[in-house]
């Protein structure tokens, strides 16, 4: 007892650690997006045509050359478990095994981590109009709305079919907004119980309310800092889950960097130390300018200084960008963090001028390699030789 105690205090007075870090992978999501949203465009879509979830030479040069070891891998829930059959267990097997590929690529071929990400804003049904369309998860006031329990019995089929995986984390899901805080709660728990029913013990990682934005944890009049750590996990191997975009409005699609996580985060940091709680920041990004190199830069150091940050991915990466920008442009096309990616002029992408010329260098030296993923991280290597 007084040995473990003991230990225990050694550990939490050591530096602090970054286990994860890499990109978002941004395409498995594409193709949905309607002018007129119209439901069911894009659903299912074809692979490698409309959609697509990573471009494996892209992974072997951030994997080989870069040595970055997470990669978030972002899906659909409509093309998961089609609308036709609803949110839950039943799915379309050629599209998850598209999907498995894809994630056994990076966590078995090249011995990644890969967090698997439904990106739908706590939505289902129409994704036609994301953020905003697709009736509420347990929105039990909407007849077409999936449950809190179907939600629940979707990620029990897919922690089951990953449990055999320590590689694979599981990201309950990207950004929801505009709902009660509390149905985020109950949602997460949901999926939390019907993971471990499932007999998958994989790291989990649950967003908050408000785009799950690590600036507004303890703002408004419904924020996450009130409740979201009530969450149960029989395990104790979930982490908070945390987006931080740094242009005037948190919303990544401005190049100029005027908000400061570095001064942004403090409350949820310390919402984090109250509870004893780790947090993965899974969305970042920044243009190619003086004030947002800076920014950028003491944001990895501030998630290197501070224990409760364990992992990050930058956004983003992925195979269908092309000469578009997933973030931080003013809407022009400087490409993504995909390597090879070019602006649209030929010139110099976002992966030549932000991702090699400024994150890299911080991305660090010694992360995970091997073993399970975890809350409290694993041994520290080198990248393999
Ligand atoms: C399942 O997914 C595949 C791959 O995208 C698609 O071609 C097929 O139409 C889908 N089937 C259903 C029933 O949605
Ligand atoms: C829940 O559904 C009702 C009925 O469609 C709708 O008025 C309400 O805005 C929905 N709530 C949320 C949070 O979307
Ligand atoms: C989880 O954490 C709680 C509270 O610290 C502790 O009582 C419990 O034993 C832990 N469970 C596991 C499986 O580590
Ligand atoms: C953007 O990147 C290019 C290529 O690295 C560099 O020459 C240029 O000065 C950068 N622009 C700004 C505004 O920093």
């Amino acid at each position: 007892m007084k040995h473990s105690a003991l230990l225990a205090s050694l550990v939490s007075s050591a530096s602090a650690t970054i286990y994860y870090a890499g990109v978002a992978e941004s395409g498995g999501e594409f193709g949905v997006w309607s002018a007129d949203a119209t439901p069911g465009t894009g659903l299912p879509g074809a692979f490698g045509v409309d959609y697509k979830f990573i471009d494996e030479a892209g992974i072997d040069v951030h994997v080989d050359q870069n040595h970055l070891n997470l990669f978030r891998i972002a899906f659909l829930l409509e093309r998961m478990a089609p609308v036709a059959t609803g949110l839950g267990k039943t799915f379309n097997e050629t599209h998850f095994d598209y999907f498995k590929e894809a994630v056994d690529y990076v966590t078995v071929t090249k011995g990644a981590y890969a967090i698997l990400d439904p990106h739908n804003y706590m939505r289902y049904n129409d994704p036609s109009s994301q953020p905003y369309s697709g009736s509420v998860i347990g929105n039990t006031s909407d007849p077409t709305a999936a449950t809190t329990a179907q939600f629940g019995e979707f990620w029990g089929e897919l922690a089951g079919r990953f449990a055999d995986n320590e590689k694979v984390i599981f990201g309950l899901m990207n950004e929801p907004h505009d709902m009660a805080t509390e149905l985020v709660l109950q949602n997460n728990q949901a999926a939390i119980d019907a993971i471990r029913a499932a007999g998958a013990s994989n790291l989990i990682i649950m967003p908050g309310n408000s785009w799950t934005g690590g600036h507004a944890w303890a703002e408004g009049s419904d924020p996450s800092s009130a409740i979201m750590h009530q969450f149960t996990d029989p395990l104790n191997n979930t982490a908070i889950d945390i987006h931080e975009y740094l242009d005037v409005d948190y919303s990544g699609s401005h190049s100029e960097c005027v908000s400061d996580p570095a001064t942004n985060l403090a409350a949820v940091t310390s919402w984090l130390k109250e509870h004893n709680l780790k947090a993965f920041i899974t969305e970042f990004g920044g243009h190619n300018n003086t004030g947002c190199d800076d920014m950028l830069t003491n944001f990895i150091k501030y998630m290197d200084e501070n224990d409760e940050y364990i992992g990050w991915t930058a956004w983003a990466a992925g195979p269908f960008w092309g000469s578009a920008s997933p973030c931080c442009t003013d809407s022009q096309s400087f490409g993504s963090f995909e390597p090879g990616s070019k602006a649209v002029d030929g010139g110099p992408s976002l992966y030549d001028t932000v991702w090699l010329k400024v994150l890299q260098p911080l991305v660090p030296e010694k992360l995970q390699w091997s073993g399970v993923a975890s809350v409290t991280g694993g041994e520290l290597a080198d990248f393999p030789a």
